[in-house]
């Protein structure tokens, strides 16, 4: 079977696009091709972080390779903190203490307006292409529920009345970001056969 790599080694992002590719192509993390290089992911953009990994692994092992990058764009705060979500709060935080964070932040704000937004940057057979997944809704003032990670506790896509903490795995990925951008990666990746 043909093999390509996912430049990470987030265990449920590998399990879930193992279960999706399965089949169709071999997926393998950074540990499986002996990659354990700190990649400094110095962009500022998503896609410009997501890029830097995939040409990372493909430069170096010649494989072909994709890497996805995350963030939340909150429009009250000048798109913030997008590229530095996972930072917001400080280089070791917490999820907590950036959910804490963004609350202080939007504290009577009324544009409570924010997306999170997906890029999945691929290589493939000498060639790059980029998949974009966004979802838009608005930061609560508090935060609901327990499920999921990151922002989801403080974040309510656009027709719902719950967080994505709320929805549960299933309507998330139906809806989120990330679950569009991989959506838009397979279909691209099953059309070639
Ligand atoms: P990553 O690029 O997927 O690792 O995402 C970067 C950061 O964005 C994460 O550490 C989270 O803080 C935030 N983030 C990305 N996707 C989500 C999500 O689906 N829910 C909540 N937070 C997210």
């Amino acid at each position: 079977m043909k093999q390509i790599v996912f430049a990470t080694n987030n265990k449920n992002k590998l399990r879930e696009m193992r279960e999706i590719m399965e089949g169709l192509y071999e997926v393998l993390s950074l540990d499986d091709i002996g990659c354990h290089e700190d990649i400094v992911e110095d962009a500022d953009t998503i896609e410009g972080n997501a890029k830097i990994k995939a040409d990372f692994v493909t430069n170096k092992y010649h494989v072909d390779c994709f890497s996805d990058d995350s963030g939340l764009e909150v429009e009250a705060l000048g798109g913030a903190p997008g590229v530095y979500s996972a930072r917001y709060a400080g280089e070791h935080c917490t999820y907590q203490d950036n959910v804490d964070k963004m609350l202080a932040a939007m504290k009577g704000q009324t544009n409570r307006k924010a997306a999170f937004r997906t890029c999945i940057a691929l290589n493939l057979d000498g060639q790059s292409y980029f998949f974009e997944g966004r979802c838009d809704g608005r930061i609560t003032e508090e935060q609901r529920g327990t499920d999921g990670f990151g922002y989801d506790p403080i974040f309510q896509p656009d027709g719902y009345e719950q967080t994505f903490a709320e929805l549960g795995h299933e309507v998330k990925n139906a809806i989120s970001h990330r679950g569009k951008a991989t959506r838009k990666l397979i279909a691209f990746l099953k059309d070639l056969g």
